[in-house]
């Protein structure tokens, strides 16, 4: 299907200071892509100014939730192209998560398309510099207007983005979860559905109130493995492994965390995907074994995590030189692949046309 552009008559570009800070996901940019799925299929595919959407109060995604998301980048190199960063697996991820919310799938190829034009469209928005991007946000809602508790028969597609600094959260420290879940076995954690981020805001604020800025997800049954950091996928050092856990329904199968995977096994970092259980993460604090951890996700890529705890029980985990740290050499050899500073050996970077 053709996508119809409709173009915004002035830029919205001007009133933006890309020379100070660029908070994320404050800035839209000039033009979104959208696309209604009614009568079982979907209909013309737009490209618009961006704006606001009319929405009914009826609308299903207000009352039931059928809302799912994605979050990638684009990225601009120093001779002005600019980059997609493993597009493919966001669009293969959404559909997986519109199929466990009962949404159509959006098709692969228009999707791709559509993140292509919006994107080339909005170049200008790209931002330049280490660690600044075009955030891009393709979402669906259910928007069929009725209160019964069905799956909605109509949704909107659409993609909308903005530039974006670099997100350097500092060092974090993080408590793990004895009581609260993000994610159930049957549930929905490895989808990227609107509700499993609204059901971390309480948990995450009784953490702050302690001192933690967030929270290590356990496994819901037991509360034994350490799973997630806060809304991004855990890593931890424990000697000379870098460990994650494994992905399972309750987990979301990050692209970073595949990216990490796959790099630090070609930069001889050896790696381990396997159970982490509190218990021995807490026996190697003690013996001094826990050199490093962070969280990594598309927004800050690698976030270091400075100190873990859990009940009574605290572990220090002092700042490593960008040498020494894992995560440092691992997050620059992501930029360089992001940025086209270096070949890309695996297929991840594609260009904007
Ligand atoms: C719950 C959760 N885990 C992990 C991630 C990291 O995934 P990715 O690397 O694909 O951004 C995200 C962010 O998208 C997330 O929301």
């Amino acid at each position: 299907m053709k996508i119809e552009i409709e173009k915004c008559s002035t830029s919205r570009i001007g009133e933006i200071d890309f020379s100070s800070n660029l908070p994320f996901g404050k800035y839209m940019s000039d033009h979104m892509f959208i696309c209604k799925w009614e009568n079982g299929q979907w209909g013309t595919p737009r490209i618009t100014p961006y704006k606001n959407l009319s929405i009914a109060p009826s609308s299903k995604v207000f009352h039931y939730g059928q809302a799912i998301f994605e979050g990638m980048k684009a990225f601009r190199d120093k001779n002005d192209n600019i980059f997609l960063f493993r597009p493919k697996d966001n669009i293969e991820r959404f559909n997986k998560s519109a199929i466990r919310m009962n949404m159509p799938e959006f098709p692969e190829d228009l999707f791709y398309e559509a993140l292509h034009t919006l994107v080339g469209m909005d170049k200008d928005w790209v931002p330049s510099g280490e660690g600044r991007s075009y955030y891009i946000r393709p979402f669906m809602i259910g928007c069929e207007e009725a209160l019964n508790a069905v799956p909605s028969a109509e949704y909107l597609f659409m993609i909308i983005g903005g530039p974006v600094d670099a997100i350097f959260k500092g060092d974090v420290k993080v408590k793990i979860a004895d009581h609260f879940s993000r994610a159930a076995n049957g549930g929905t954690g490895f989808a990227k559905c609107a509700g499993n981020y609204g059901g971390q805001f309480y948990p995450s604020s009784l953490a702050k109130e302690e001192g933690y800025q967030s929270v290590i997800w356990t496994d819901d049954a037991t509360h034994t493995l350490l799973e997630e950091a806060g809304q991004m996928n855990f890593m931890i050092r424990i000697g000379d492994t870098l460990r994650t856990a494994p992905v399972s329904e309750r987990l979301l199968d990050g692209i970073t965390r595949r990216s990490i995977l796959r790099l630090a096994e070609d930069m001889g970092i050896k790696t381990e995907v396997g159970p982490i259980s509190v218990a021995e993460v807490l026996e190697a604090g003690k013996k001094g074994q826990v050199i490093e951890a962070f969280g990594c996700g598309t927004a800050a890529v690698v976030s270091p995590i400075c100190g873990i705890g859990y009940k009574d029980d605290y572990i220090d985990i002092p700042a490593l030189s960008a040498e020494e740290s894992f995560g440092e050499r691992l997050r620059q050899r992501i930029f360089d692949i992001q940025y086209n500073r270096t070949e890309d050996p695996y297929g991840w970077r594609v260009e904007v046309e």
